[in-house]
């Protein structure tokens, strides 16, 4: 462990919570292409999620498996099981959307193809040799997951809050997915970070992996809005662009760009801890009610199983 803990940020212990991954039940066949009515943009931006997550989230029970010998404090243990078990129920769920989108016309899987390979060769176990370098690697890797997870957590916290998707008669199916995922990537928003600062905690590292996270992320992105405009069966020559980014953030029906702007550096603070950001307890009261997580409790025999990659 990096002498650099002896510098570690101080959680909000009243944010903490113990993890489990909770069953949902979602039915898709109400919903339409354009879940954000009239706004195939927006509604695209977020669908973007559903492209990314399946593979990007199996990545992560994947690497947590390896990460789970270097940990010798057993909350944070159980910390990150719990975080394993959220998280592969995660990437089945927005697994599920896309042969949604597909029998709508939209058939996702060039994309994902590409996805696939960024997350399960480029972020792979083999990207380097085994030995001093494979364990650099796993490290790094814990340490870019650290960094994804502030941003979801971000998101998370945004969509809980972004009552313009219900004004605008968003499809509430799709927003109850985005809102019970939501909840729990607030709920688990420490649980990387703690590994992270467990195994390493170094700042150049945090530094690097932060750029690296952030680059990839606004790269898949953008592309995966352009694939979704440009393939949209009912859009003739649809193009992404920034206006329509900055449009929807201005109607709340989108992150603001400043709202962006200024979290994503809040990450390098010396001082930063994801407990002292967001709150846990309206992420619990969302998840008290979901009613994909209400659905699927009130089912005597789940059936699905958390397991990951
Ligand atoms: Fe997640
Ligand atoms: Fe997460």
């Amino acid at each position: 462990m990096s002498n650099t803990a002896k510098a570690r940020p101080t959680p909000v212990a009243s944010e903490y919570t113990p993890l489990t991954a909770r069953n949902v039940d979602f039915e898709w066949s109400g919903t339409p292409l354009h879940w954000v009515p009239g706004d195939p943009a927006t509604t695209h931006t977020i669908n973007v999620l559903h492209l990314l997550l399946p593979a990007g989230e199996r990545w992560f029970v994947h690497v947590y498996k390896q990460a789970l010998p270097l940990i010798r404090d057993e909350r944070l243990r159980a910390d990150v099981l719990g975080f394993i078990g959220q998280e592969a129920m995660h990437s089945q769920a927005h697994d599920q959307v896309l042969p949604h989108l597909a029998r709508l016309g939209l058939d996702p899987t060039p994309y994902t193809a590409q996805v696939d390979w960024f997350f399960e060769k480029l972020l792979g176990d083999r990207t380097l040799p085994p030995g001093r370098a494979r364990d650099w690697w796993l490290l790094e890797r814990i340490a870019l997951i650290a960094a994804i997870e502030h941003y979801t957590a971000f998101l998370g916290d945004w969509v809980l809050g972004a009552d313009a998707l219900d004004r605008k008669g968003c499809d509430p199916v799709m927003l109850d997915l985005l809102r019970w995922h939501g909840a729990e990537e607030v709920e688990h928003r420490s649980v990387a970070f703690d590994l992270f600062l467990h195994v390493d905690g170094g700042y150049r590292r945090r530094v690097r992996t932060w750029g690296a996270a952030l680059t990839a992320l606004v790269f898949l992105w953008q592309r995966g809005i352009r694939f979704f405009m440009a393939n949209d069966p009912t859009l003739r020559d649809g193009k992404a662009s920034l206006r329509e980014f900055v449009r929807a953030g201005r109607q709340g029906l989108l992150p603001r760009p400043g709202a962006i702007a200024r979290s994503i550096p809040a990450y390098l603070s010396p001082g930063y801890h994801p407990s002292r950001e967001c709150s846990t307890a309206q992420a619990l009261a969302y998840l008290a009610n979901s009613p994909a997580a209400t659905a699927a409790e009130a089912k005597p025999t789940p059936t699905r199983s958390t397991g990951g990659a």
